[in-house]
């Protein structure tokens, strides 16, 4: 089955072919970025004007590289939320309208759970993912834990009380003086500084939680920085570099103890990153040491036991990372495998998990539902 996916949820126009959910004939990327470096973020209305001007072209090169016309598409898929409205509406409409007119299915897809199909994109059939797997979902708007013992079964696990991951390291680079998005930027100055120079803050937001914090780290940098601008007027380099790098390694800290607790504590066969941050090198290296042994040193430096072997995956391409619109058709191709082909695109949406409904049941801080229908993320394991 070939489904067009189009993604338009934030700051970059995406459209692509992919075949029974793995198989990518074409991914074709249209980054904002630039047009938004000037303001050091995304201002919605640019976004939505660029997306109107970018759509067609992106749709059609998407086409075209996979070798496709319009007649060989089986279905549409698009991102209908979360995200920024005015972006969203753009490619749900571009997408509501060619399966319109050519009378093919067209499936809504939450981003999130776009985000985690991506590690599905380019799946070999001789190394097949195993449920159950601990997905961590961090990048600009998200940063959650999710358990899935089975496709299209997102239970969520763990989130974010305020900034998320990519949120935090953008405001960071902000600080810092680095530029945007300032995910890639706090890596790549972290590189060459000294981790251990500042020990930061790991939110653990009690002893058996799943969910996270990163204002209090934020903070601590911004004190930091208040600090050195004080005693020496300005930040050196070094300074910099050190910051980002002791930045850099609280947050993959707290973020690879909890994806592995969650792990041990869900007898995870496989645990997942997903979303932009996921293309952090840190993060990564971070998470295959601790999966790698029987045991790891948790950011207190207590010993945690491991009773399994966990696989660790994370996109199989760096653009799989971050926004893209094969993801999209991989989770509308196993969602569709699962649900059937009968769902209707509902009101795009903005906003965050919470905004779009999320409950946390009382009694069970570990365990949220998400309520609204209309995003059909947390179909809850049944
Ligand atoms: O998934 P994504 O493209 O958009 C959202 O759904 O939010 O993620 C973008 C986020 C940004 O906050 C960006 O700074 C972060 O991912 N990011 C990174 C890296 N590359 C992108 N954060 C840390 N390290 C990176 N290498
Ligand atoms: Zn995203």
């Amino acid at each position: 089955m070939k489904i067009l996916g189009i993604e338009t949820s934030c700051d970059e126009t995406a459209a692509a072919v992919v075949e029974d959910g793995t198989r990518v004939l074409s991914s074709v990327i249209f980054s904002q970025i630039p047009l938004h470096v000037r303001t050091g973020g995304v201002v919605p209305e640019v976004a939505a004007r660029e997306h109107v001007v970018k759509i067609v072209p992106v749709v059609e090169e998407a086409l075209k590289k996979a070798g496709c016309g319009l007649e060989d598409i089986d279905a549409i898929a698009v991102t209908q939320g979360p995200g920024l409205l005015s972006s969203l509406v753009i490619g749900v409409s571009a997408a509501s309208t060619l399966a319109a007119v050519l009378d093919k299915p067209l499936f809504p897809v939450n981003h999130i759970a776009g985000h985690i199909y991506a590690n599905w994109l380019g799946e070999d059939s001789s190394d097949k993912i195993k449920f159950p797997v601990v997905v961590l979902t961090v990048s600009g708007g998200h940063n959650e834990l999710v358990l899935m013992n089975k496709h299209a079964s997102y239970k969520l696990i763990g989130e974010t009380f305020d900034d998320a991951a990519g949120e935090a390291f953008d405001k960071v680079a902000r600080l810092l003086g680095l530029g945007y998005p300032g995910g890639p930027q706090v890596s790549r100055v972290a590189f060459s500084g000294n981790a251990r120079r500042f020990i930061l803050p790991q939110a653990q937001m009690g002893k058996d939680s799943f969910n996270f914090s990163f204002s209090g780290l934020k903070t601590a940098v911004l004190n930091l920085e208040q600090k050195e601008y004080a005693s020496t007027g300005s930040l050196s380099e070094e300074f910099i570099a050190d910051c980002a790098a002791s930045f850099q390694e609280a947050v993959c800290g707290v973020l690879t103890d909890k994806l592995l607790r969650a792990a041990e504590k869900f007898k995870a066969k496989e645990v997942h990153l997903a979303g932009g941050v996921s293309a952090n090198k840190r993060l990564r290296a971070m998470a295959g040491e601790k999966v790698s042994g029987k045991h790891y040193f948790d950011h207190n430096g207590k010993k945690v036991e491991l009773t399994s072997s966990f696989k660790l995956r994370f996109a199989r391409d760096f653009s799989f990372c971050t926004d893209n619109a094969a993801m999209v058709a991989a989770a509308a191709y196993f969602e569709n495998a699962r649900h059937g082909t009968n769902r209707p695109v509902r009101k795009p949406k903005p906003g965050n998990l919470k905004s779009a409904g999320a409950s946390r049941k009382k009694g069970n801080p570990n365990t949220a539902v998400l309520a609204d229908p209309e995003l059909r993320m947390y179909d809850i394991a049944r």
